[in-house]
């Protein structure tokens, strides 16, 4: 079956109980056994509830894995997958990462012993030589985030590999239908299903999917020890979500290359960051990946200062002034100020995190309405 009827099809198999065509909401957080000391399918919800189980299975289809598990949060599940580090260890992470992650590897992992260091994921040869005999998992992002670098995972998952490494990608920003890492040699997949995957900015989740039935045991095991779980609630949203993804995706993708192109004639703005554009460095790395969608995310520079920009951020009426991306309504944001608020004054310069910087999350909304809310903001 194909991505579009595999969202729909796999893990939403009608109720066997009651035909319902979708998954039931289960909330129940205990099930009865069989036996005592006889375990039935489910046993006890942080272990597991058929209405996760569904939507992990969704998910696992989707991604090409071996199977999936779904977190309370991308921050849950990012850190599960930290977790497979022991003290002593080391991580090899994408200059361009998340600042969340970021915060979490400086301020958490250390506190287990965990070191690292960030090196640009776009360019192999300095993760290469980041590379060191105690490091355990290379992490990086599919699409970087705010300056949309695309790095080469087949060949960063070859050199983690030989050096005896995990690869773990972060692919918040292109989701499966785009992208799906695992094929390109990563052995981990992580998503804020909170973004595209859920889709509608009401459901915050997070996914960690394995190409090796192994590894999936072991993180299973890490999550029903630590308790980060998704609930049933969200876990119902998201199967949702997923149904829609493929159809959702691939308009926002379309949006977001008609916005770049007029973007970069416009005379105020100096820079356009979208990997869909012939002028991004790794174009045509996005293009041998992800085809002809390139994501819905944009970062651009416009000829103004700090107070500018933070000004046009605030002056548009349909894209909303707020952190998060991915759903049907369009975002806009200053990473400075905001998404990367946490980044000191030298991490941002090295970063590239600009003040003039802006990252639009494009949405469902039609694009003629969107460019004229874009240039009333911009020229102001
Ligand atoms: C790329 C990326 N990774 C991870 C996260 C964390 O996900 P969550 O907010 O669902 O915990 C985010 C959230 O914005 C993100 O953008």
């Amino acid at each position: 079956m194909k991505f579009r009827t595999r969202a729909i099809h796999v893990g939403s198999e009608p109720d066997p109980a009651t035909g319902a065509v979708v998954t039931p909401i289960h909330l129940a957080t205990t099930f009865i056994q069989p036996a005592a000391g006889t375990w039935g399918q489910f046993d006890y919800s942080r272990s597991g509830t058929p209405t996760r189980s569904a939507v992990e299975k969704t998910l696992a289809s989707l991604e090409g894995a071996a199977g999936s598990l779904a977190f309370s949060s991308g921050m849950a599940a990012t850190h599960c997958a930290s977790m497979l580090l022991k003290s002593g260890e080391h991580v090899v992470a994408g200059c361009d990462i998340y600042g969340g992650t970021f915060r979490l590897l400086h301020k958490i992992c250390n506190r287990a012993g965990v070191t690292v260091t960030l090196a640009p994921a776009d360019d192999v040869s300095q993760i290469s030589a980041a590379i060191q005999d105690n490091t355990k998992m290379v992490w990086i992002e599919s699409i970087g985030n705010p300056l949309m670098t695309i790095p080469d995972i087949p060949a960063i998952a070859k050199i983690a590999h030989e050096r005896g490494a995990l690869l773990g990608v972060d692919s918040t920003f292109a989701p499966p239908c785009m992208l799906r890492p695992l094929e390109l040699g990563a052995d981990i997949v992580m998503h804020s299903a909170t973004k595209y995957l859920g889709g509608h900015s009401d459901c915050l989740a997070g996914v960690l999917s394995c190409r090796d039935a192994s590894l999936h045991k072991e993180l299973y095991f890490v999550q029903n020890a630590t308790g980060a779980v998704l609930g049933s609630l969200e876990s119902f949203l998201l199967q949702r979500g997923l149904k829609t993804l493929e159809l959702r995706m691939r308009e926002q993708s379309k949006t977001a290359l008609e916005i770049a192109k007029w973007l970069e004639q416009h005379p105020r703005v100096t820079r356009v960051l979208y990997p869909g554009l012939p002028s991004h460095t790794n174009h045509q790395r996005a293009k041998q990946f992800m085809g002809d969608q390139f994501g819905a995310m944009i970062s651009f520079e416009i000829d103004g200062d700090f107070q500018r920009t933070k000004l046009v951020c605030q002056s548009t009426k349909l894209f909303g002034l707020a952190v998060s991306l991915g759903a049907v309504e369009s975002l806009i944001e200053q990473p400075a100020s905001m998404s990367h608020a946490s980044y000191d004054a030298q991490a941002k310069a090295k970063f590239g995190i600009t003040d003039s910087l802006i990252r639009i999350s494009i949405g469902l909304e039609d694009p003629s309405d969107l460019i004229a809310d874009l240039d009333a903001a911009i020229s102001i």
